[in-house]
């Protein structure tokens, strides 16, 4: 039966039933996180099978709705915290974003305008001039949380297209896209993120718009390609909207040649955006942060959260250095961020963001710098970095590995190739790897990463986890092994 009222609020039925709930739930999770397989192991089929849902009409109350999460959801999740569990950019979570999650849960503050959130937009605010100062942004406010790496990516490359057709004195706001569409261009390496794709997409731009730049053996933009695919570009009479550059791709951890690439498009007038959506974390680092040189030369950056900062999903950045560029997005509606209010000086987000009704997932890393401080931050953050490293070293003294890239940031970029597969072709060996990733995940033991770099099926570990250390990552290489065997032996 369901519960005669099901509001959070202040009676003390209420909060009964909130405590309830909670208690329930977490003492669900405490169990959960001391189950010792990474994954228990289902099938696509058998997951499919076993999830039914027959609601009842008559509902069944809190407590056995909780029961019925726990039993198809939480027991069948990835444990992400589990040693093992290095296939991603999927962090662990710090324990403080999980008591920041409790507030911003319960008191469901909306981000849209200023009493929907009082404290809570000014922490934001202040929390964007404080992530600016870190990247080496002018003093200022201009920027605002998102949903992650993809919507930042989206704000950057939206801004740079409106400042584009603004300064040919074409409003897209007000009058859409114009001209000759085929000829806008947008460049960024073959490894920037596939968001650029699909957000060019959806700006009316199509896949067509980006121009792949080449890479070097580091997975770093080419700035000799680059260079030439720029005089290319203007050459053909085509018009570049923005170049995106890369700090951090996803599988190789690649930081662009900031520095280099801001100086080019400097001298183009073009709009540079940096996707750090992971190596954003760097600017925390106290061995590494010298990697992201040059990023205070951007128009736009993303930082993303969720990723090398430990933050539950979801939590990323988007910052805008010149915040006149916020004009190209404004809108002032009357019941959130009026004329009126904003005369008086009532802060509003809403003129920053592309979501109206937004989470306040900003408190989490306020929370996290206030709990953690900068130095453990840089711990946790510096040492994903120095792990790969070490187990690059590793795996190149493993006959039966190739390293398959130098690592940059937390990844190693692998392949199982033993001695007896020396003259097997490259499908044979991409097909095997594969097969590796599959089977240790059917397992329960271990998920590992499988993708594709420079042309090569390899596996790919993410070590973001500030637990886990080369011992672990020995046995996970050693059960890599092992489970290839048995695949190459059946
Ligand atoms: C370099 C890079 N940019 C952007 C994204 C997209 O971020 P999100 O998944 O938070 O939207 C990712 C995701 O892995 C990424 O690796």
């Amino acid at each position: 039966m369901s519960d005669a009222n099901p509001i959070l609020a202040s009676s003390e039925q209420s909060i009964r039933a909130y405590q309830q709930a909670i208690a329930q739930s977490s003492q669900a999770v405490v169990q959960w996180l001391q189950q010792p397989e990474m994954y228990q192991g289902k099938t696509v089929a058998e997951l499919r099978e076993r999830i039914t849902l027959d609601f009842n009409p008559e509902g069944l109350g809190n407590q056995a709705a909780i029961e019925r999460a726990i039993d198809y959801f939480l027991k069948d999740s990835l444990s992400v915290h589990h040693p093992q569990c290095v296939a991603h950019l999927h962090c662990p979570s710090l324990v403080i974003s999980q008591a920041a999650e409790v507030l911003i849960n319960a008191t469901n503050q909306s981000m849209d305008s200023w009493d929907q959130s009082p404290s809570a937009t000014l922490i934001e605010i202040k929390l964007i001039e404080w992530l600016r100062s870190q990247v080496g942004y002018p003093a200022g406010d201009a920027g605002v949380f998102t949903s992650g790496g993809t919507q930042s990516n989206l704000m950057g490359l939206m801004l740079a297209r409106d400042a584009f057709f603004a300064r040919r004195g074409h409003s897209i706001q007000q009058d859409g896209l114009t001209g000759d569409l085929r000829k806008i261009k947008v460049l960024c390496s073959r490894h920037a993120h596939f968001s650029v794709q699909k957000n060019m997409a959806l700006l009316g731009l199509g896949y067509q718009s980006v121009t792949l730049v080449k890479t070097d053996r580091y997975a770093r933009m080419d700035m000799n390609d680059l260079a030439e695919k720029v005089a290319q570009a203007e050459a053909n009479g085509e018009q570049i909207l923005a170049i995106v550059a890369t700090a951090g791709t996803t599988d190789a951890g690649a930081i662009d040649p900031l520095r280099a690439v801001a100086s080019l498009a400097a001298k183009h007038q073009i709009w540079m955006h940096v996707d750090a959506a992971w190596g954003g974390a760097l600017l925390l680092s106290e061995k590494y942060r010298d990697y992201l040189d040059g990023l205070e030369l951007a128009d736009s950056v993303t930082l993303d959260f969720h990723k090398q900062f430990f933050q539950t999903i979801s939590c990323g950045a988007f910052l805008l250095k010149d915040a006149r560029h916020y004009e190209l997005m404004r809108y002032q509606a009357a019941y959130l961020n009026s004329e009126f209010d904003e005369a008086q000086g009532v802060p509003n987000l809403v003129a920053k963001s592309l979501q109206t009704t937004r989470r306040f997932d900003a408190l989490k890393l306020w929370m996290g710098l206030e709990a953690l401080g900068q130095k453990q931050y840089a711990e946790i953050i510096d040492h994903g970095v120095t792990l790969a490293q070490e187990v690059a070293r590793y795996v190149t003294e493993q006959a039966a590995f190739e390293l398959v890239m130098e690592p940059q940031l937390a990844s190693v970029l692998f392949r199982y190739r033993p001695a007896q597969m020396a003259a097997a072709d490259d499908a044979s060996v991409a097909l095997l790897n594969q097969q590796i990733g599959d089977a240790l995940l059917e397992s329960g033991r271990a998920n590992v990463g499988v993708t594709e770099f420079a042309g090569v099926t390899c596996l790919k570990l993410t070590l973001l986890n500030p637990t886990v250390s080369l011992e672990d990552i020995k046995i996970l290489l050693a059960l890599v092994e092992h489970t290839a065997q048995e695949l190459l032996n059946a």
